[in-house]
């Protein structure tokens, strides 16, 4: 388990670094762990009975903008003030947005997918909390001091040769890099010894239903990561005129990395409730799709106050669904989310569908926007409800 941990954090590094470069979108094979969406297995889940799932404060009051980013049609949030708690979740989540995902046929469009089975649409609600403890900062502050000395012994054994830096931080050959930075045992111990030993935060995926745990030990760790990360990018561009970087490891401080940058910032994590959409022609009409003819262009967007969101949550069935710790599904998918995934579609008519079809990203109409399915990786998912 340590092993995957450690490789995801050097995998999701790099998506953060390269992902947008490289947007081939839904078909990037990205690191194999405990990214979304995920084929949800129901035979696999665990059963685990949650209190209920409460959503507050949705009203006509809400603020939204309206807006075709080029990949997704999206109704972002402005007041702040819909909440969200209960289910596998401890803590309480303000609403952010709510976008889409869908594909160029019927048979395909939704990321996730129950017992291989694809939906047509995906409705993803997403929702925020900041989490109010951080990266301790003596934990980065010990983790520079030991960066910085075991730099230097790998350079007196020559193990951190030029070619593995370039490797490390080269931005080209993306997946070959993965490959070549996993599979090398030197770099691997490196950080490994880092994040593990140092620190002990727990690791080990537990049976107790507690999803958002994951996702908050996830997400700091992939910000301690980050933070060791940019440390080390910073020591290679600043050496580059020294040969030998112990001569100037020797007096610590001239390598002015500024801590506070990342315990200073909030660390963020996500709720989202994924909502499964089938074609029924008599489906109602879906206020927070009807706008969509008005955001055609890329970007195009405008604002409006009403309430967008009850109708559809009034719909939905919180009484069975599945949760499980995963990643946003677009670049750079950082792991910090708490998904809620409900078993029971609703329905959509192939007219208000074919609107989202109708978009235009900057390579012409949206055809498709979902991600292809990740591996599990050693997670459990849950399944919330009484069997149908
Ligand atoms: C990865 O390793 C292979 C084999 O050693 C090498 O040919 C290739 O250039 C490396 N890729 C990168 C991006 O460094
Ligand atoms: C370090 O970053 C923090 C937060 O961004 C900032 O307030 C502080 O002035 C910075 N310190 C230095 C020495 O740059
Ligand atoms: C909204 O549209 C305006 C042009 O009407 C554009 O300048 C602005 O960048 C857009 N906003 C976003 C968030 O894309």
């Amino acid at each position: 388990m340590t092993r995957f941990i450690l490789f995801y954090f050097i995998a999701l590094c790099f998506i953060d670094k390269l992902s947008y470069s490289v947007m081939s979108y839904h078909h990037i094979t990205e690191p194999e762990y405990y990214q979304s969406p995920i084929n949800i297995i129901h035979e696999e889940a665990l059963k685990h009975i949650y209190p209920p799932v409460e959503i507050n404060n949705l009203g006509s009051e809400e603020k939204f903008l309206i807006i075709n980013t080029g990949h997704t049609y999206k109704l972002k949030g402005l007041s702040r003030e819909a909440t969200l708690t209960g289910g596998s979740l401890f803590n309480k989540y303000i609403f952010n947005n709510l976008h889409f995902h869908w594909g160029k046929t019927d048979s395909e469009g939704s990321e996730h997918r129950i017992d291989y089975e694809k939906f047509p649409l995906e409705a993803h609600f997403l929702w925020k909390h900041f989490i109010d403890y951080n990266v301790p900062p003596e934990f980065l502050k010990e983790s520079k001091s030991r960066y910085l000395k075991k730099l230097c012994v790998m350079y007196k054994k020559q193990q951190l040769s030029a070619k593995h830096k370039k490797q490390l931080f080269s931005t080209k050959h993306k997946e070959q890099l993965h490959t070549n930075i996993t599979s090398d045992v030197g770099i691997v111990n490196f950080i490994k010894e880092e994040l593990d030993d140092l620190h002990d935060w727990p690791v080990t995926v537990r049976k107790d239903g507690n999803v958002e745990r994951e996702t908050i030990v996830r997400t700091l760790k992939l910000k301690t990561f980050n933070a060791i990360y940019k440390y080390l990018k910073w020591i290679q561009v600043n050496e580059a005129e020294s040969s030998n970087p112990c001569d100037s490891a020797s007096n610590e401080e001239q390598y002015d990395f500024n801590i506070s940058e990342f315990t200073s910032q909030p660390t963020t994590i996500f709720a989202v409730i994924a909502v499964f959409f089938k074609i029924d022609d008599n489906a109602p009409r879906y206020d927070a799709l009807s706008f969509a003819n008005l955001v055609t262009e890329a970007n195009s967007n405008f604002t409006t106050v009403q309430d967008l969101l009850s109708q559809i949550l009034t719909l939905v069935n919180f009484n069975q669904y599945y949760t499980y710790s995963g990643s946003t599904t677009t670049p750079p998918f950082p792991t910090s989310v708490t998904w809620i995934v409900l078993r029971q579609p609703i329905f959509i008519s192939h007219e208000q569908l074919d609107r989202l079809r109708l978009l235009l990203g900057p390579e012409g109409i949206i055809r498709e926007n979902w991600r292809e399915v990740q591996p599990i990786a050693g997670r459990f998912v849950y399944f919330h409800g009484e069997e149908a």
